[in-house]
């Protein structure tokens, strides 16, 4: 199965595979190879992005691909076309590849069904953002030289993150244990039985500590109470980053909303690898697209 919808079915195997592949672009940081060339990638973006958009952007135009971009904003789905007519149209025109970003979650696999050319999952609604959560892994990996025996914090709007679900699923067929820190009303209890809800004192205690942006856009209104009192609450203010073990790694997928989940002061904190886990997303890309298109 040459897409990749999620990692909740992939192996350690696959899984490593790709982290090793995207080792090798790293330690090889050939500007432009021609291994993609005269394949035709096309970029759907159905919700906003940046980095994950640039950086497959960067990933396919370094494996020499042609790249596509679309965004549904000015596109004909302002017109009321549906996610199924607008991916079969650019098949029609014959694109190798589609990378696809959507609000909702679930579709993706029907989708996929009805689809001859391989789908990569750039973000689906809460259900999984796999690119993301392999170069999170990727990082650790490089850091620790191994993901078996970590303990991994994952802090904030767990309900609603992507994120938080695809780490949780490939961690743990790593053989890392997940812990999960959550106000009541940012919880997803089906998700309670594969990793423990904890206090913010004890999810500190751990290898990583990954802080989730609070997701105004999809919070009902009056749901969230104020971002000082999230702060105070679940905030990786200055004081806790402080309490971290010297070996912890400080980790966001970002956007960060600066002073709520995380001090303007912390984000570029020297355990923090933000910035690197951007970097990470490239080569990481890269092996993602050549496993789809080779
Ligand atoms: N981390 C992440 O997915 O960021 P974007 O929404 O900007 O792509």
């Amino acid at each position: 199965d040459r897409h990749l919808l999620g990692l909740r079915n992939l192996s350690a195997a696959e899984i490593s595979a790709i982290l090793d592949r995207a080792a090798y672009w790293e330690e090889h940081p050939v500007k432009v190879s021609n291994l993609c060339r005269d394949r035709f990638v096309a970029n759907m973006f159905f919700e906003n992005s940046t980095r994950t958009r640039f950086s497959f952007e960067v990933a396919e135009k370094r494996l020499g691909a042609e790249v596509l971009n679309f965004s549904a904003a000015v596109s004909s789905v302002q017109k009321g076309e549906s996610i199924y007519d607008t991916v079969k149209t650019l098949e029609s025109m014959g694109i190798d590849a589609g990378i696809i970003r959507l609000k909702p979650s679930g579709v993706l696999p029907e989708l996929a069904a009805k689809i001859k050319v391989p789908l990569i999952n750039a973000g689906d609604g809460n259900n999984e953002h796999p690119t993301q959560a392999l170069l999170d892994l990727y990082t650790m990996r490089k850091h620790f030289g191994h993901l078996q025996g970590l303990t991994v914090s994952i802090i904030g709007d767990i309900k609603h993150s992507r994120v938080a679900r695809s780490n949780l699923w490939a961690l743990r067929t790593l053989g890392a244990s997940v812990k999960f820190c959550a106000p009541d009303n940012m919880q997803a209890p089906e998700l309670a039985e594969y990793a423990p809800y904890v206090s913010i004192d004890e999810a500190l205690r751990a290898d990583v500590v990954m802080m989730l942006r609070v997701q105004l856009e999809r919070h009902e209104s009056g749901m969230i109470t104020s971002a000082e009192a999230y702060r105070e609450h679940y905030g990786l203010t200055e004081e806790r980053a402080g309490r971290l073990q010297p070996h912890a790694l400080i980790m966001h997928p970002a956007p960060v909303n600066r002073g709520v989940e995380i001090d303007d002061s912390v984000v570029e904190h020297p355990q923090s690898r933000i910035f690197e886990q951007i970097a990470n997303g490239v080569p990481i890309r890269m092996a993602v697209i050549e496993r789809a298109l080779t």
